[in-house]
């Protein structure tokens, strides 16, 4: 059975990534590790401690990452525009009730390079964030994080816009230099960027279809869903949106939903009005065997039924 970490900015689009692999009962979730970007990374551990327990994962342990960029000693501060699409508290400004449980002791990325050792290929990372704890990972012990299955993140922009900056996605732009050391590294990665996301459409049926439910957990969701898409149109009778996180799940889980995957050499660029943009380089063939694939295309169609009907199935 393949082992999944998460490593996220919980976040409204994160907690249905949650939902969505949760109920995927082939593969195992054995943690969370979180980090800042919509949220602070305390909001992220809180959120996501809150999120397991509303789902009756209190199995799930939860572990704390990095609150600064790799570059940093400061906090990361959120921006304005993700606690406008996400809520203040990152949850749809949604009051769940405090956690009963803490976070591990163990540092998110000492949890994921122990269990890059002791899983090897069968550990499948989905970074939904910024990729700090992954990149101090791979600077810690790039050997390790080179026997894993995969890192399939969602994040970057190859052949389309950025949606932070005309260049830049938002989890990259938080910490490229962070992107720039996951993608030049040696490790298998799988990006899954605004060139597939911007095509995973869902609108305002497949939404409300989680609507007529009558359980604590499709009430939440619902809440959840309706503050996040309503912020594309700014109509709360005509919901819709990207669905970018879970996207990312689908990919590692049912990669035959993607249609084209580029394999790639990628970095990032850190300098100038471009920061943040990721990017296609030669460099890399010279000095490292990059494992990189971009993922182009996506039958759309068929993972937003997919992710609809799972959702509605799961909170139910
Ligand atoms: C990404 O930014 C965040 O707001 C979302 O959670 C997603 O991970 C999309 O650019
Ligand atoms: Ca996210």
């Amino acid at each position: 059975m393949k082992k999944i970490i998460l490593d996220m900015d919980v976040g409204i689009d994160d907690t249905l990534a949650i939902a969505y692999l949760l109920a995927h009962r082939d593969v195992e979730l054995i943690g969370i590790t979180t980090v800042f970007g919509n949220v602070k990374t305390e909001t992220s551990l809180k959120n996501s401690l809150a999120v397991l327990e509303l789902f009756g994962r209190e199995d799930v342990p939860v572990f704390l990452g990095n609150t600064c960029v790799l570059t940093s000693d400061t906090a990361f501060i959120p921006h304005e525009i993700a606690y406008r699409i996400h809520g203040q508290n990152g949850i749809g400004n949604l009051e769940l009730p405090e956690p009963k449980r803490s976070a591990e002791s163990m540092p998110a990325v000492d949890f994921i390079l122990e269990s890059a050792q002791k899983y090897g290929e069968d550990l499948i990372l989905i970074p939904t964030g910024p990729l700090t704890n992954i990149a101090q990972a791979i600077l810690r012990d790039e050997e390790a994080m080179k026997g894993i299955g995969n890192i399939t993140f969602m994040g970057g922009a190859l052949t389309v816009q950025g949606n932070v900056t005309p260049y830049a996605e938002a989890n990259i732009y938080a910490d490229p230099e962070a992107a720039k050391v996951v993608l030049e590294s040696e490790v298998s990665t799988t990006m899954v960027g605004l060139d597939v996301t911007l095509r995973a459409h869902i609108g305002n049926d497949a939404i409300r279809s989680w609507g007529d439910l009558n359980s604590r957990k499709s009430q939440i969701i619902n809440a959840m869903a309706k503050y996040y898409f309503t912020f594309e149109y700014n109509d709360p009778d005509n919901l819709g949106g990207a669905i970018h996180d879970p996207l990312a799940v689908e990919a590692a889980l049912h990669p035959e939903s993607i249609r084209q995957f580029l394999p790639i050499n990628l970095t990032v660029e850190t300098q100038g009005p471009t920061r943040g943009r990721t990017v296609s380089t030669m460099e890399k063939l010279r000095e490292k065997k990059t494992r990189t694939q971009v993922c182009l295309n996506l039958d759309g169609e068929t993972f937003v039924k997919r992710f609809a009907d799972t959702i509605r199935e799961f909170i139910r």
